[in-house]
């Protein structure tokens, strides 16, 4: 799906020395490079940012900082990664599914006012495989909710009409989260997460929290976790962060070439990639039950595939306590249907043209 070392090697040689850098520096937690690159973080999405240990960590402390507790409720999509409802559970909170759009593959805003109770604090909107979710109409039908956005997937997308036009997905909601898993559209070379508010006394409070709880060493105001974004990683990130916009494009270029080779395949539907979108995943939907033989048949072939996700959050084990109170029909058959395909920065024609000719083969 991914080749790391292919995508690497165009800037192999400032990798290893921003690594040398901090190897030599002797500080391996917080200093100068972990604070250049939530500056260049910042700059690059327009509203501030801090560093977190992972994505998960900063769904956690998001909700933390917004006070979710015991007695109230989350709205959070059944089409996403286990992480955007597990932070929901382990704060003693309960999840209200919603469900998805097969379009735009984000939160079926039609179902939100029905989903709204006294107990509702928040919503945890996804901007899933890399497209923006429409959070402007999740304020009209969800006003006063906080809502949080899960940019795990979608580092640098943007909206380019309607209210947020210009802005960076992550960054309008109260507070976004974002992820830097290797394989995501900003990566490092291990975990790494970014917090970002407009709301510098939220932000503040989420700062805090990361830390221990502390507002000064050893200091503790309220009951915190230990979430860092170490400098090894910073420095790698920000090294990715320079020629972020050129991979961003690129993925952009391959999507177009498997629009152009698979459109008109019978069986097959494919994404709608709209301006602003990263290409976080390349995600077709296979028809008529024929998704799993064709991963299959990839995979003798040796092409890889993902099938983000197999089943909604709301048929996972874990979370089955948790009710559903609407239809989710929706996750419930793309999980039957998603297939997606390998996209990343170093990928060539011939590889997509390889790629389509065997989905071709199979579905004919
Ligand atoms: C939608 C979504 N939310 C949260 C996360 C969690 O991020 P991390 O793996 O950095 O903890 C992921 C990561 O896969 C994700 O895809």
């Amino acid at each position: 799906m991914i080749d790391f070392q292919r995508i690497h090697r165009p800037y192999q040689e400032e990798l290893s020395a921003a690594l040398e850098r901090v190897m030599h520096s002797g500080q391996y937690i917080g200093g100068p490079e972990s604070a250049t690159f939530e500056a260049d973080l910042s700059k690059y999405l327009g509203a501030q940012a801090i560093g977190v240990a992972n994505g998960t960590d900063a769904l956690q402390i998001a909700l933390m900082a917004l006070g979710i507790g015991p007695g109230d409720e989350v709205i959070v999509p059944a089409f996403t990664y286990a992480a955007s409802a597990e932070v929901i559970g382990l704060l003693g909170a309960t999840a209200v599914w919603c469900d998805v759009d097969d379009g735009t593959f984000n939160l079926a805003i039609d179902q939100l006012a029905t989903l709204r109770t006294p107990q509702t604090k928040a919503i945890i909107v996804v901007h899933l495989y890399g497209r923006c979710a429409d959070v402007a109409a999740v304020e009209q039908a969800l006003p006063g909710v906080a809502i949080i956005e899960d940019t795990a997937q979608a580092f640098g997308a943007q909206w380019t009409s309607g209210p947020y036009a210009g802005h960076n997905a992550g960054t309008v909601g109260a507070i976004g989260t974002f992820s830097f898993f290797p394989t995501k559209s900003l990566g490092g070379l291990g975990d790494g997460g970014a917090i970002c508010s407009r709301d510098t006394d939220l932000l503040s409070r989420a700062q805090q929290i990361a830390s221990h709880g502390q507002s000064k060493k050893y200091h503790h105001q309220c009951i915190g976790v230990n979430s860092r974004l170490d400098p090894l990683q910073a420095a790698i990130l920000g090294v990715k962060l320079k020629y972020f916009n050129k991979s961003v494009d690129r993925k952009k270029s391959i999507t177009s070439m498997y629009l152009d080779l698979l459109s008109g395949v019978d069986g097959l539907v494919l994404p709608e990639i709209v301006d602003g979108h990263i290409i976080h995943q390349f995600t077709i939907r296979v028809l008529g039950g024929k998704r799993n033989g064709l991963q299959a048949f990839l995979k003798e072939h040796g092409i890889d595939s993902m099938v983000y996700y197999p089943m909604g959050l709301h048929q996972q084990e874990a979370y089955k306590h948790w009710t559903t109170k609407v239809t989710l029909q929706v996750s419930e058959r793309l999980s039957h249907e998603v297939l997606s395909l390998p996209v990343h920065e170093a990928l060539v024609a011939e590889e997509v043209k390889l790629v389509v000719d065997t989905i071709k083969a199979y579905l004919s």
